[in-house]
């Protein structure tokens, strides 16, 4: 096994889930193994505490005018592993099959965060210095919606100023096609809580009379979409833009077809909004989904009762200029205007992010292109928007004014957030080349186009 390998796994020992507190430790441990890791290759590197996971920050020394300065996110934190039976081996012992490593956060996003820390390790090694000012920023809550970035951001705006910002944590296209990434869809979260009778029901002896939770939040859920598969909430598409002619003609000139959703999804349709195709709908068309619905009896066989509640969780993604908290608004008053007699609603508002968008023609997104086609046998990257979303980085744009450049690293079939989650050693090697070429096409270009 190579020394990269080694140091990716041991980082992925590390049972990271932000979103357990019983893993709180773990969190604490992994930013703590980090920190070590960016001192040891040279760089100047803190922990932060905040309120909930702790940040780390590494920098290349002193500012150094006349070459840009260049921050690098990352999030060391994991998804859970759950559902823990569909894994063939042990998501926090990492195994290497067939060339591929499978863990939790293997691709997401430890494996392509190591990347760039790797990529800048070997730089040094080999050249003494690095060719930017580097700044590295790497956070234990992106799975949780990055509650406390933003504030740190706020406070720390001076040291974290930059001219661009790099980070690798969205897909390619497909095995050995650089993507270059210009978009990303934004999120916000809502949970309703419908309350019935104070307790569970005999529903043959109160069947008729009293209204039923569960009934309640199949209608609030079905009431989201039309029958056409639109988003049903008044006001939802006002904000919403159009795509541009040259990007509906690129993503229909991608390798990719609806035949390769099906099979990556296991879906037996393609379903979704009129009017767009499969990557338009999922790159640049705002949705609503329902991430979990519960009420009532779940066991073997039948229970026969009125369920006392009822529960629903929905997540919107957003397309740029959706505000994330006006839509919450258009939603609570959707939901709050379907008067159901006997029950009541009460809702919670979750994490939200805006959607990104940059222009992929500008200096900075060049260089990065760049570095990608070098890296990748000279091969012209593909420009794509991603569906997923990365909320800190419109705030990277409102708060440093810097734009981000998304180097994604991730295979449609890497299973990020599910089981069997995996990153081909392939890719991870790809990543540390591209980061070493990524920090010089940055530093060529400043000065010139890329200002
Ligand atoms: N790396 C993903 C986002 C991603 C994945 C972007 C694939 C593009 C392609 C990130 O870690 C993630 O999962 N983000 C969450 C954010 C949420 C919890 C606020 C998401 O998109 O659900
Ligand atoms: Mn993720």
């Amino acid at each position: 096994m190579t020394d990269h390998l080694r140091t990716l796994f041991e980082f992925l020992r590390f049972p990271s889930v932000s979103t357990d507190s019983t893993r709180a430790d773990a969190v604490r441990d992994c930013a703590a193994w980090l920190d070590r890791k960016l001192k040891q290759i040279g760089l100047k590197s803190e922990i932060h505490q905040t309120p909930g996971h702790p940040v780390v920050v590494a920098r290349n020394g002193e500012r150094l005018v006349g070459r840009p300065t260049v921050l690098i996110y990352g999030h060391y934190d994991v998804q859970p592993e759950d559902p823990i039976d569909l894994w063939h081996s042990d998501p926090f012992e990492p195994e290497l099959r067939d060339g591929i490593i499978y863990a939790r956060g293997a691709t997401d996003n430890k494996g392509q965060l190591l990347a760039h820390v790797l990529g800048v390790a070997e730089t040094i090694e080999q050249e003494g210095e690095l060719p930017v000012n580097l700044i590295f920023l790497f956070e234990g809550e992106e799975e949780v919606g990055s509650p406390n970035l933003e504030n740190f951001l706020r406070e720390h705006a001076t040291e974290l100023a930059c001219d661009v910002v790099a980070v690798s944590d969205t897909g390619m296209v497909g095995p050995g096609v650089p993507t270059f990434t210009y978009g990303l869809r934004g999120i916000s979260c809502l949970e309703v809580d419908i309350v019935g009778p104070s307790a569970d029901l005999h529903s043959g002896v109160w069947g008729g009379a009293v209204a039923n939770p569960a009934s309640v939040i199949a209608r609030l859920a079905a009431s989201l979409h039309d029958a056409q598969g639109r988003v049903a909430i008044p006001g939802f598409y006002d904000r919403v833009t159009p795509l541009e002619d040259w990007e509906r003609q690129a993503w229909a000139d991608l390798p990719w077809t609806d035949e390769e959703t099906l099979q990556h999804t296991g879906a037996s349709a393609l379903v979704g909004e009129p009017g767009f195709s499969e990557l338009e709908r999922r790159w640049a068309r705002p949705t609503a989904e329902i991430n979990g619905i519960g009420s009532g009896y779940q066991g073997e066989g039948s229970k026969t009762i009125i369920p006392a509640r009822a529960h629903l969780k929905i997540s919107f993604r957003l397309v740029p200029e959706q505000d994330p908290a006006e839509i919450l608004d258009l939603a609570e008053a959707h939901l709050r205007a379907q008067h159901h007699e006997g029950v009541t609603l009460s809702i919670e508002r979750g994490h939200s992010g805006s959607a990104y968008l940059m222009d992929p023609h500008c200096g900075w997104g060049k260089a990065a292109q760049l570095a990608l086609a070098e890296t990748f046998s000279g091969t012209e990257p593909a420009l794509i928007r991603e569906g997923g979303s990365i909320p800190i980085v419109q705030t990277f744009k409102d708060v440093l004014g810097a734009d981000t450049l998304l180097l994604g690293l991730a295979l449609p079939d890497c299973q990020i957030h599910a089981p069997n989650e995996n990153f081909p050693v392939e890719n991870f090697e790809a990543g540390i080349r591209l980061n070493r070429s990524l920090l010089r096409c940055l530093a060529d270009g400043f000065g010139d186009a890329a200002r």
